[in-house]
């Protein structure tokens, strides 16, 4: 993961590295560092953990110089301490990297035999010695000779204290963005630290270098010739995430899900119809698609575990869903008449967007659903449905979660309307019920004293099951992984009737079960196995329709929410979870937005 950020302009390019820092804190928050040039001085100043470390460590001293590079860390290669924090330096260089060298061993032993010393347990230190090694005054040939060296990903910044008004980037697999400005320009791994400077960017492909000064930015091929590159102007607005009132991004992103979730919606149905405006593929297409996949990771998997039910039961299509990093790995049988989706909030995801390319390589109709406009996943897929969640920061997702979840029902829904699977009726009630998604969520948000209350029971224990069928597995999935991020509890989602298969034998006096059963069918299922899990000393917790109150008076606690029909109870069903998640980990005094080794945004494999 990890965020970079580098500037060559007029001003003092310190508090702008730090700035832009603090906007890629969601890559990684293990440890921060810039190095800054000024008349062939290089000062360089790291610190372990968020950035706010690295400005107190700052405060007092004044690094001056109008060129320079900054980096947050999300470890891969050794420890998250002050030595392993970027930038790594040579005699003549700064290096910040996002990516993996998955080489280095190699380059370390040969380089180690040269006489060569290294500082640093990562695997970037091998980058600042070979550009070292390669340099003979040509800083683009060295940098050409180094990445030869190079397997594995990267989006490197650079500077060498001989070109005091130049900065260098090269990226292959990691994102990497050039920010055009005004007598200054900018490198940064996403757009959002330079919408505070210009809106006019330049989208790096795997391969490419660039050579930037503060009025010129030359772009260099694979084989090292200057190429023309277009100037997209971007049309977002820099969007300040501010926590306004509430004391985390978290809680904030869930009390915004009605609004996002109605935006989202609407966006992608008409007039009790789901309508999905210029998608390349027609009914034809639809009718002849023998499979889908639905692939995501974390939590935009379980988008795609739910809807893969519904995908089956009303589209009436195969549906797979696939953990990304084990889909691109796996030979999945694909050809031109599967449809494979992608899930991501972030369109960021390394796994995500190498299945998204083992997709389309092998043929297969590609749909994305992102929720960040302008990155890789959406740009690349054939289609991409953006999901209007807006910024979301907190390292867990919720508000993503949920209008992934709302566009991909709709999604479903158009797909069983060109297959003729389901009927309009059935389409254009369900498009309708969807409207009414954003208040029953409001409702259970108005719940949040008594999920408080809850918490403060169950903030002491270490271990919690969830369990539920069919779609109630997958929100038991996304359950269990909200409240083991954040509380560091040991929770997991089972189907439920797979515990006694094995796991039964961890149930003790007072280990917490959740239930969750969200459609009468199989309620008597779920509550055969719930009353297994009692009948060992388990403390019975069930999440459940209104509807279905009357039919659970056997358990002490039942949380109930407001009834809809099983294709998007799922989307009401979560949201309890969700707030039960914040208050635990709230009662345990933890850093809710920003969990321990965590990111926002996982782009190595
Ligand atoms: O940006 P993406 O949606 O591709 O991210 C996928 C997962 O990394 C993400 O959902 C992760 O599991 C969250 N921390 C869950 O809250």
């Amino acid at each position: 993961m990890c965020g970079i950020i580098g500037y060559i302009g007029k001003s003092e390019a310190t508090g702008i590295l730090l700035r832009g820092l603090k906007d890629l804190e969601y890559r990684g928050y293990d440890s921060g560092g810039i190095a800054v040039l000024d008349k062939k001085r290089l000062s360089v100043a790291k610190a372990k953990g968020e950035i706010r470390n690295l400005k107190k460590k700052l405060d007092g001293y004044e690094i001056r110089g109008c060129l320079g590079i900054g980096h947050t860390r999300w470890a891969t290669h050794g420890k998250a301490n002050e030595i392993n924090a970027h930038p790594h330096c040579s005699k003549h260089f700064a290096v910040v990297h996002n990516g993996i060298i998955e080489n280095y061993k190699e380059i370390r032993e040969s380089l180690a035999m040269s006489g060569i010393a290294f500082e640093s347990e990562t695997d970037t230190e091998v980058i600042p010695k070979l550009l070292e090694l390669n340099f003979n005054g040509d800083v683009l040939e060295a940098i050409r000779k180094t990445v030869k060296l190079l397997e594995g990903s990267y989006a490197l910044g650079i500077i060498c204290t001989d070109k005091e008004d130049t900065l260098y980037c090269t990226k292959k697999a990691s994102p990497l963005i050039i920010g055009a400005g005004n007598g200054e320009n900018f490198i940064a791994s996403d757009i959002n630290p330079l919408l505070h400077y210009t809106n006019r960017a330049v989208y790096l492909e795997d391969g490419e270098t660039a050579e930037i000064s503060a009025h010129k930015i030359r772009v260099f091929d694979r084989d090292f010739k200057e190429t023309d590159k277009e100037i997209k102007t971007i049309a977002l607005n820099k969007n300040a995430a501010d926590k306004g009132e509430y004391r985390h991004f978290m809680l904030k992103e869930i009390y915004e899900e009605p609004v996002v979730v109605r935006s989202s919606l609407n966006a992608v149905t008409e007039d009790g119809e789901p309508v999905f405006s210029d998608i390349p593929f027609t009914e034809a297409d639809f009718k002849a698609l023998n499979r889908v996949y639905i692939v995501g990771c974390g939590s935009a998997y379980h988008v795609g575990l739910i809807a893969k039910y519904n995908f089956e039961k009303i589209a009436k299509i195969p549906a797979f869903a696939e953990y990304a990093g084990e889909f691109r790995y796996a030979d999945p049988v694909i050809d031109g008449n599967c449809l494979v989706i992608i899930i991501s909030q972030s369109g960021e995801t390394a796994d995500s967007l190498a299945a998204l390319k083992l997709a389309k390589e092998m043929g297969a109709k590609t749909i994305s659903i992102v929720n960040v406009p302008e990155s890789t996943i959406a740009n690349r897929s054939d289609y991409n449905i953006l999901t209007l969640a807006g910024a979301e920061v907190a390292v867990a997702t919720t508000k993503a979660f949920s209008c992934q979840l709302a566009v991909l029902n709709t999604l479903c829904l158009y797909t069983a309307r060109k297959r003729n699977a389901c009927t309009e009726v059935f389409s254009e009630i369900a498009v309708n019920m969807s409207q009414l998604l954003p208040k029953k969520i409001e409702r259970v948000i108005a719940k949040a004293d008594e999920l408080h209350a809850l918490a403060k029971e169950l903030k002491g224990i270490t271990r919690c099951f969830f369990l539920g069928r069919n779609v109630d597995f997958g929100v038991s999935l996304e359950g269990a992984l909200k409240l083991k991020e954040i509380s560091y509890i040991d929770c997991v989602g089972y189907p439920a009737s797979e515990l006694k298969h094995g796991t039964i034998s961890l149930i003790e006096k007072n280990t917490v079960c959740i239930g969750l059963i969200s459609n009468g069918d199989l309620l008597p299922k779920t509550v055969s196995n719930l009353v297994e899990v009692a009948a060992r000393g388990a403390r019975v917790i069930v999440f459940a329709p209104e509807s279905l109150a009357g039919d659970l008076e056997q358990f002490e606690t039942v949380i109930t929410y407001p009834d809809s029909i099983p294709l998007l109870t799922p989307s009401i069903e979560v949201i309890p979870l969700q707030l039960l998640a914040y208050y635990v980990a709230d009662e345990k005094g933890l850093p809710i937005d920003k969990p321990r080794n965590l990111a926002k945004s996982v782009t190595v494999e």
